[in-house]
């Protein structure tokens, strides 16, 4: 398709409140929203307030809601929309907004504190560390997070529950929690801290009911609930209800 005029509904405002407010931009083909919105910062609103660094999925600045749904601005392409219609952009719903496309996101790097680092095995150089391939690849799957923050912002458990974000890490913690629990060689277990109960007590995997929106919205198309979120709370019940876990904290307990 040859250019176009597209209409644009973006959102400004700051932390006081704000309003949509109606452009009309060129687009020529093969473009992005990113593309798009920055046109309209060039040529209509030089102070529009807008993130992003890569322009190439790999960064995670640019997430915005597009439409009403959680996406990458820069890996969202044009031709996806009918050119007749409206593309509304507005900033991140789970988290407070700075001004127009810019949040604060700053409970995502509250949340990473929380979760305490790989535990290295005692007597073993990291050069000398062996793993089966298959957990390779399930932390190679994980580690390809760019921490955009779309799944965070999309699960219904804190996306509209503010409340809930003091007792909630959210899907993308959550699976950290899991990689760690799973490695072969995390030492946690052995230094006293066990990340199952963690997870559960302190970081809010029973809030998780596993509706799959975070999976359904992460531009690296990792499977966060299948993959991460699942097994995690499969571990923490196995744990909970094996007898022999059970009677050893009986016996434990005198
Ligand atoms: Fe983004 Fe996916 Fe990482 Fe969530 S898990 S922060 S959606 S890349
Ligand atoms: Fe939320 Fe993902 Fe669980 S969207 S409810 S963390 S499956
Ligand atoms: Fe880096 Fe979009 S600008 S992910």
């Amino acid at each position: 398709m040859t250019g176009y005029d597209a209409r644009f509904r973006i959102w400004r405002g700051d932390a006081e409140g704000g309003e949509l407010r109606d452009f009309t931009v060129e687009v020529n083909e093969g473009e992005v929203v990113l593309d798009v919105v920055h046109r309209i910062q060039a040529t209509q609103a030089a102070d529009l307030a807008v993130r992003w660094n890569c322009k190439a999925g790999k960064c995670g600045s640019c997430s915005a809601e597009v439409d009403g749904r959680p996406r990458l601005m820069c890996m969202t392409r044009m031709s996806v929309f009918d050119p007749r219609e409206t593309v509304t952009i507005t900033p991140l719903r789970a988290f407070p907004v700075i001004r127009d496309l810019v949040t604060d996101v700053s409970f995502n790097y509250a949340k990473a504190r929380e979760v305490p680092a790989f535990v290295p095995p005692e007597g073993v150089a990291p050069g000398a560390y062996r793993m089966q391939q298959v957990d390779v690849e399930r932390s190679q799957e994980f580690r390809k997070c760019i921490e955009c923050f779309l799944c965070q912002d999309t699960c219904h458990v804190v996306r509209d529950h503010e409340e809930n974000k003091a007792a909630f890490a959210g899907p993308r913690f959550l699976m950290r929690v899991a990689e760690l629990d799973m490695h072969p060689l995390d030492a946690a277990r052995e230094a006293g801290l066990d990340r199952g109960r963690a997870a559960q007590e302190e970081h809010g995997l029973g809030y998780c009911n596993i509706t799959k929106c975070c999976t359904e919205v992460c531009p690296e198309g990792i499977r966060i609930t299948d993959n991460a979120l699942i097994p995690l709370k499969e571990r923490v019940a196995d744990r909970k209800y094996d007898p022999l876990v059970w009677l050893g904290s009986r016996i434990g307990r005198r």
